[in-house]
């Protein structure tokens, strides 16, 4: 594992969107050959996006030969709501960049069969080859996708009702404060779906996810602070800023700003 320390959540926006682009870049994808990419909703990727589609109008990246997957989507929220995952993805991110909407794929939280929903799901992520990297965040419970404490770290594509605290924190974010108008189930990719990606990636900001962040990586795999379960994959790059720290041990921090030159060389020559 490893762990990038930034100073701002905004650089940790622009690290993890040069990290992206360069990912792409070297890959060299074609028509032949898709560079398949795994994406978060949520307030922490919102700057990753925004330096996304700056460095795509600046001819620096394209997505022409890229499919993406999204991790998860609220059950029962008309796609063109505000606040669906659908809407957000477009409005944030699809529409300002060249990416063909035949290779977007998202969970249809409105599907008649929503087990067969996600069963094709699990299918086209495999038919597409995999996912190359995953990117995600994490709840202030450490949920990674919508996998709420308790979840399997085996699962897979499913239906899941929210937890009490992820209805709250996306209450204040995104409903006007208002529990009763966030949707109780989601879609939500499984922790054994995000495991079996080549690489994933994670951002963390703000100290309220600081807690998350130390019972992600410096207590033991855990069903009850899912996205620990990132600690049983070979390649995994977590980008947090300074407030997100707080509750790691001295020690650890030390020893990952210490790396820094050798991170700073992931996205070397980026966006040239
Ligand atoms: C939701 C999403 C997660 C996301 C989390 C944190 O529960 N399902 O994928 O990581 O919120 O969101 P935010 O970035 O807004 O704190």
């Amino acid at each position: 594992m490893r762990l990038v320390i930034l100073e701002t959540s905004k650089s940790v926006g622009e690290w993890a969107a040069k990290y992206v682009a360069k990912r792409i870049k070297d890959f060299q994808p074609g028509p032949d050959k898709y560079f398949v990419l795994g994406l978060p909703t949520g307030s922490t990727p919102l700057g990753m996006y925004k330096y996304l589609i700056e460095y795509h109008r600046q001819g620096k990246i394209s997505f022409k030969y890229v499919k993406t997957f999204n991790m998860d989507e609220y059950v029962d929220l008309p796609r063109d709501h505000p606040q669906s995952y659908h809407h957000f993805m477009y409005q944030n991110f699809f529409q300002h960049i060249d990416i063909d909407p035949k290779n977007v794929h998202i969970l249809d939280g409105n599907a008649s069969d929503l087990n067969a929903e996600c069963e094709r799901y699990e299918a086209e992520i495999v038919r597409a080859g995999g996912v190359e990297l995953f990117i995600g965040g994490i709840g202030a419970d450490g949920h990674i996708a919508f996998n709420e404490p308790g979840s399997s770290l085996a699962s897979r594509t499913r239906v899941k009702t929210l937890a009490e605290d992820t209805l709250r924190a996306n209450a204040a974010s995104f409903f006007d404060n208002d529990m009763n108008q966030v949707p109780k189930q989601a879609l939500t990719v499984g922790c054994g779906t995000i495991l079996d990606a080549k690489e994933v990636m994670i951002l963390i900001t703000g100290a309220q996810k600081s807690f998350a962040l130390y019972k992600t990586i410096e207590e033991g795999v855990s069903h009850m602070w899912t996205a620990s379960c990132l600690q049983q994959h070979g390649n995994v790059l977590l980008i947090c800023d300074d407030d997100a720290t707080l509750e790691l041990r001295v020690k650890t921090v030390k020893y990952f700003k210490g790396l820094m030159t050798v991170h700073s060389k992931l996205i070397e020559d980026s966006t040239d």
